[in-house]
């Protein structure tokens, strides 16, 4: 069928009026993006901050903005929110060409949708000529963690208040502090001015150009940065504060300092030691020398996410940055790093070659989540990072992408609200997962030499993923890693624009030593008809045999392929090996995909996982089965009694990645099984599962000292918090005999006897079992603690208790705004509340109660709300509660309005659970208690 000639004229005359109101702007433009006429071609901001006086904490500024015309328009539209304008004030000039004359603003208009300030011209503005706009604004600094914004910390010496500014601007926050074109397609260089009481320090992207006293107010200085790179808005940033700092020497001469409040200065050696190492192993690893004179990395006492990597000013929240060798654990160090060097990635990826909209968020998230795990395997070698890295992403992908409410990598935005929701597990595992899958089947040298190109070719501007796949596809037929008939983008596009990922079903023929591979979309709700997981994924197939071990090689074997209109084709694999012999496919989970495979071959990996053999197979895949077989029985591909003949074997196992796989999956089923009649039966089955390798690994008697692989350590900390959980051994006694030990102590917040890598499991289980005055006991080390992880975990450690008023009176305190526990921490107190199985209803009930409250805590950041929900839903396995819980959401509808996400995946989440509750509970229940 064509479409009629007057389908055709309407489509004409939509898309020329679409195309208009892209270019102009009044106020009856009301499309998200900015229209196209305009774009800035240099900033200039100053900026006075007044931290003077506690109840007037504010700024007030001006930009002035050089704005090229692209197409005559009779208006400049811009972002500018909860900003003032005294419109008085406002200029706006035409620069260079004959006389430059002044042109002016008649009104001005706002559209509060989009957080648009619209200033209509007197004079119309003309294709290729560039415009002064001066503008003048003021605003209190804010209260929530975005725009510039306080914070503040208690100086202990004087015991007061100290306050100090700093900004979060992405994703669109920068509109919160300043007028601008806050896309971060608008890249523009910037000059900052910042102005200041002259005991402060001010810091900004760049280094200073000069300080001169300001013109008429006493001890305040003018502060000018040097001019940067062309840069997105949403990188910009600036402090005033009155930190200390600790400079690290790199030797290409970058400039590198770490800054914090004065008390945590020691805390800073860690991260000033490896921040400059890490980026000298990027510029090496793309080519490219970073390009700034400087690196500042500052921790920030209030702040939303863990940290951000602003070019040349990069902010972290303090247990993202901060180290103590006495508080925080080998797990804290290893994250510290993988922050740092994450943010650091950023430099090159996001910051110097940046996504053209949103949608590509994962070119910059991926990336550097991917970049941290090279760059931290290359200077911390011993922590086995890229190991750990890729398989704690597969189980996160696992997880949320088998949801029909998932999306894909790159993905449509349509409202500000999906911007934010995209910094998740696709974004950042998934993303990162898909760019390993390329590095390992395109080798080193085509990834590289690709990625070189990529960077060079789009520096100080954008790029959309087709430019990434371009610049790959170069050089894989240059180097011959692809075939020429293959195209990156073919294969990518498969990965980034579906949804979800494929399970590889393999039949084999024991005969003919064949096997024949199909594939379909994996998807948790098994109600979910053939038809929606038809789906074609292009499968790089890396596989070995029992004879043949080799799973270091990951170089694909073979491809599945699609056909043109993304029909999948089965795929035949010949020379493998007879009756006898297991095979197993993507070696080291190098791609994200799931492999189930006929009843013959999961019997012959039973028999070697459960023989001494086991080790035969790869420490990845070890984990991979686990996860693997786990979702086919909750799916119902698989028997529980296989899972479980597989699971068995960890009585064997010594590493700490097929735990992790199993432990996350004993998680999920315990959540809702421990609420169930026959939870008894579950208990003494892990309690049995764990009891080796917990007497293995000497339970939590402090061995510390005696030499240990960084692995063996996180392994120990993960057992011992689920051995204390089900009573193992002498696990709880030993917590409880070192919590006492540490309560007498004469100065407990000087010296603490607990072993470090046990502190939660000993924490935990004291405040499980303990009295009043042990949970009071372990406050007063809260508020009294100098070291941000050391905070975490007692935060974290509270909310086991299991006096129901306890936990009541902690969640109150949580969402206390002027409580002593930072809104950047709520949600994961709250979290820990409702994971305990006496807070998750409490926690459920607090949340249905006050949801009003709680999202006016949050305003404007909703995005937190997130957060509060899978707690819950992961608990919840009743159709009962499933309705009432629905109901909430809906009636809610208004606070939630921003993560409709996070609901949709909630509400799906409780439906897998009912299906499992309604197919599986019998099932699983008496597969257990065969085995026990
Ligand atoms: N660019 C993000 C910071 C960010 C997150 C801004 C969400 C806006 C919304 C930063 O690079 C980042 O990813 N931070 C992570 C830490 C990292 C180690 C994964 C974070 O904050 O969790
Ligand atoms: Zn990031």
């Amino acid at each position: 069928m064509s479409l009629s000639d007057s389908t055709m004229s309407w489509l004409l005359v939509l898309c020329v009026a679409l195309s208009l109101s892209l270019a102009r702007a009044d106020s009856s433009y009301d499309y998200f993006r900015l229209p196209t006429a305009l774009r800035p071609q240099k900033y200039d901001l100053r900026i006075l901050t007044i931290l003077e006086n506690v109840e007037d904490l504010r700024f007030n500024g001006s930009v002035k903005i050089q704005i090229e015309t692209l197409q005559n328009t009779k208006n400049i539209t811009l972002h500018s929110k909860d900003l003032k304008i005294d419109e008085s004030q406002i200029t706006l000039r035409q620069i260079g060409g004959e006389g430059s004359p002044d042109n002016c603003i008649t009104f001005t208009e706002v559209n509060p949708n989009h957080d648009f300030y619209i200033l209509n011209t007197c004079q119309e503005l003309f294709a290729g000529q560039v415009y002064e706009l001066h503008l003048p604004f003021s605003a209190q600094l804010q209260e929530q963690l975005a725009g510039y914004y306080r914070s503040s910390y208690v100086d202990p010496v004087a015991n007061e208040t100290r306050w100090i500014s700093i900004t979060q601007f992405e994703p669109a926050s920068a509109r919160l502090a300043f007028p601008c074109f806050d896309e971060p397609g608008y890249k523009a260089p910037f000059v900052i001015t910042l102005g200041y009481h002259k005991k402060f320090t001010g810091l900004s992207n760049m280094p200073v150009r000069e300080t001169k006293p300001h013109e008429s107010l006493a001890d305040y200085v003018w502060t000018e940065f040097q001019e940067s790179l062309p840069m997105s808005t949403y990188l910009v940033a600036y402090s005033i504060n009155d930190f200390s700092y600790k400079s690290s020497a790199l030797p290409s001469g970058t400039l590198f300092r770490t800054w914090a409040r004065p008390n945590a200065i020691a805390q800073c050696d860690y991260a000033a030691d490896f921040g400059p190492r890490v980026l000298q192993y990027y510029e090496q690893l793309f080519g490219i020398k970073f390009p700034l004179p400087k690196v500042d990395q500052i921790a920030v006492p209030d702040f939303s996410s863990g940290a951000m990597e602003n070019w040349g000013l990069v902010t972290y929240t303090e247990g993202a940055l901060l180290y103590s060798a006495e508080y925080s654990s080998q797990a804290d160090k290893q994250e510290l790093a993988n922050t740092v060097a994450h943010e650091l990635a950023h430099q090159w990826f996001g910051n110097l070659v940046t996504m053209k909209w949103w949608t590509d968020l994962w070119l910059n998230e991926g990336f550097a989540t991917y970049v941290a795990s090279l760059g931290l395997e290359n200077v911390h070698p011993e922590w086995r990072s890229m190991q750990l890295e890729s398989v704690s992403n597969m189980l996160a992908i696992f997880r949320k992408d088998s949801l029909e409410s998932s999306h894909p990598i790159s993905r449509p935005i349509e409202m500000v609200s999906q911007i934010s929701e995209s910094f998740d597990e696709i974004s950042y595992e998934k993303g990162s997962s898909v760019i390993r899958m390329m590095h390992l089947f395109l080798g080193e040298q085509s990834f590289r030499t690709g990625l070189k190109s990529y960077l060079e070719r789009y520096a100080y501007k954008n790029a959309e993923q087709e430019n990434l796949w371009e610049s790959l596809t170069e050089a894989a037929h240059k180097t011959g890693a692809l075939p020429k008939d293959y195209a990156i983008k073919t294969i990518m596009d498969s990965w980034t624009l579906l949804t979800g990922y494929p399970v590889i079903n393999v039949r084999r023929d024991y005969t003919a030593g064949t096997a024949e591979l199909t594939q379909e979309r994996y998807l948790l709700n098994t109600n979910i008809s053939r038809a929606h997981r038809d789906e074609c994924w292009w499968v790089p197939l890396s596989y070995t045999t029992q004879e043949e071990r080799d799973f270091n090689n990951t170089a694909p074997k073979a491809w599945m392929e699609c056909t043109r209109t993304g029909e999948s084709i089965p795929k035949i694999i010949k020379d493998l090996p007879g009756p006898d012999q297991w095979v197993i496919f993507n070696n080291q989970l190098s791609s994200p995909y799931k492999v189930n495979y006929d009843a013959q071959n999961w019997r012959l990996l039973i028999e070697t996982l459960n023989s001494d053999e086991y080790q035969t197979i790869h420490v990845v895949n070890r984990a991979q089965l686990i996860d693997d077989v786990s979702y086919f029985a909750w799916t119902g591909e698989q028997d529980y009694e296989v899972a479980l003949k597989v699971i068995s074997y960890l009585h064997r196992e010594r590493e700490l990645l097929p735990w992790k796989s199993a432990f996350d999956n004993l998680k999920i089923i315990s959540g809702i099984f421990r609420q169930m009649g026959n939870f008894q039966s579950l208990k003494v089955y892990i309690k049995e599962l764990i009891t080796p390798i917990y007497e293995h690994l000497n339970g939590i008697n402090d061995t510390e000292s005696s030499i240990q692989s960084p692995d063996h350590i996180l392994l120990r900390t993960l057992v011992a918090n689920w051995a204390c959980s089900y009573q193992v051994s002498d696990c709880e006694s030993q917590a409880l005999s070192y919590f006492r030990k540490w309560q007498s102590e004469v100065n407990p917040d000087e010296n603490n006897p607990v072993p470090i890598s046990f502190r939660s499991v000993v924490y935990c289980s004291s405040i499980k079992r303990g009295t009043d005055e042990d949970w009071e006991f372990l406050w007063t080390r809260y508020l009294k603690a100098n070291v941000a992880t050391e905070k975490e975990t007692i935060m974290d450690s509270l909310a086991c208790s299991t006096e129901v008023w306890q936990l009541q009176r902690y969640l109150e305190m949580t969402f206390d705004p002027k409580g002593e526990i930072r809104k950047q921490d709520s949600a994961s107190v709250f979290q820990s509340i409702a994971t305990n199985e006496i807070g998750f209803l409490l926690a459920k009930k607090y949340l249905m109660d006050n949801v009003v409250s709680i999202s006016k805590f949050y305003h404007p950041q909703f995005e937190y709300v997130a957060e509060l929900l899978p707690p819950l839903s992961d608990q919840i396995f009743t159709r009962k509660d499933y309705m009432e819980f629905k109901t909430f959401l809906s009636k809610s509808k208004e606070q939630l309005k921003d993560v409709e996400q996070a609901t949709k995946q909630s509400l799906e989440i409780i439906l897998t659970n009912v299906q499992w509750k309604e197919r599986n509970y019998h099932k699983f229940t008496s597969a257990i208690q065969k085995l026990i």
